[in-house]
């Protein structure tokens, strides 16, 4: 046997004893409580008919891009995208990637470099600490959330800083202090980046757009796979970072760029949400009615991500299967996606959810814990 096929073998038998074994399964039928589409964008067939007769008008919209932005691949659609993008955050610039991690990578990879320090919330996302693996800089965390703690972490610094925070933590279904982690950014002289992966299309753009924040951000990130119910993501950011990333990040530099289809999905998208904005008003409702039932639960109101909290894999399991046989569809989290001892059922809500059904789920859960 391999050296790698064994090293391979004893790992995958050690998360399997301890039954944290992920595997990929088919996609089930049931009541959807566990996709990031939370506005049924990506079930929506009205949108759906939108793309569609784009492609008939344009099937060259689904051809490959044929190389990178950089050599063949910089068509007039991701173009027009990265301008519309730009003008509706009302960012000078935005850079789109064909999805947030990469958009990520992009980002902390390249531009923080030897000499500075990224402090991230200890929630963020992985493809954040991946990117800290591939950049030069230190990566330093402070509790998530907790201002304090940020404070102590930038006062022991005397080089530049990044602070990296989500607006909407996709775990934990709770909202970043915003405004006063842009305060202490701008205090300490440190550049603040935001994750808006979840708080896209549920904010708003997102909370630096409903804050008016743009001022106040080195750079913020939206990703399109979520609320917008397609696939991708953008920088946004002013003309000079957009251009040392074209310059310097690899990912987004040695890859061949995605397919028209993707940058047309996106600015229709947009265009669609702001014809739709009912969707968001029913999403807040069912929110509501999930919030209502008293849950015990670290997630606040308005959050799309409710998190419920069960240390126990057996038990957290045998939740999670019981749902599924009355046909609602849940993520169980393990550690090391979440902390050991924080293991959660995770449940999003969507705008095309019933009363019904929140009630149903609701009440099984409670029965349960
Ligand atoms: C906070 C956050 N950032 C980035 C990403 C990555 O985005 P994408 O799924 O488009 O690669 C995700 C998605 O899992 C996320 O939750």
């Amino acid at each position: 046997m391999h050296n790698g096929t064994l090293y391979c073998q004893q790992s995958l038998d050690k998360r399997k004893k301890e039954g944290r074994l992920r595997r990929l399964q088919p996609k089930s039928e049931g009541i959807d409580f566990y996709s990031n589409d939370y506005l049924g964008l990506a079930r929506n067939v009205e949108f759906q008919q939108i793309l569609l007769k784009n492609v008939n008008d344009q099937p060259e919209l689904l051809s490959g891009s044929t190389g990178s932005r950089l050599i063949s691949g910089n068509s007039p659609v991701v173009l027009k995208t990265e301008e519309f993008v730009a003008e509706k955050h009302q960012f000078p610039a935005a850079l789109l990637f064909p999805s947030g991690y990469n958009a990520n990578l992009a980002l902390f990879s390249a531009i923080p470099n030897r000499h500075d320090i990224i402090i991230v919330d200890e929630e963020i996302h992985r493809s954040v600490h991946d990117a800290c693996r591939m950049s030069n800089a230190k990566k330093l965390k402070f509790r998530h959330n907790d201002l304090q703690d940020l404070e102590k972490v930038l006062q022991r610094q005397n080089g530049p800083c990044y602070i990296a925070i989500e607006s909407l933590y996709s775990m934990e279904g709770d909202f970043a202090p915003i405004l006063e982690i842009a305060e202490l950014a701008s205090q300490y002289g440190a550049d603040l980046i935001v994750d808006e992966a979840h708080s896209f299309g549920i904010l708003g753009y997102g909370m630096i757009e409903k804050y008016q924040l743009q001022d106040k951000v080195f750079a913020a990130v939206v990703t399109y796979g979520k609320a917008l119910g397609t696939h991708g993501a953008a920088i946004l950011c002013n003309e000079s970072v957009k251009e040392y990333l074209v310059n310097f990040a690899s990912p987004f530099i040695y890859t061949t760029s995605a397919q028209d289809f993707q940058w047309m999905s996106i600015k229709t998208g947009y265009e669609f949400l702001e014809t739709h904005q009912d969707l968001n008003i029913r999403l807040q409702e069912n929110i509501r009615i999930f919030r209502n039932q008293g849950l015990c639960s670290p997630s606040v109101d308005g959050s799309p991500v409710q998190a419920i909290i069960i240390p126990d894999n057996l038990k957290l399991k045998t939740l999670q299967n019981t749902l599924t046989d009355e046909g609602f569809l849940t993520y169980a989290v393990y550690s090391p996606t979440v902390k050991q001892g924080s293991e959660r059922l995770r449940i999003c809500l969507h705008s095309f959810n019933t009363e019904e059904e929140i009630l149903k789920l609701t009440g099984i859960i409670k029965e349960f814990i």
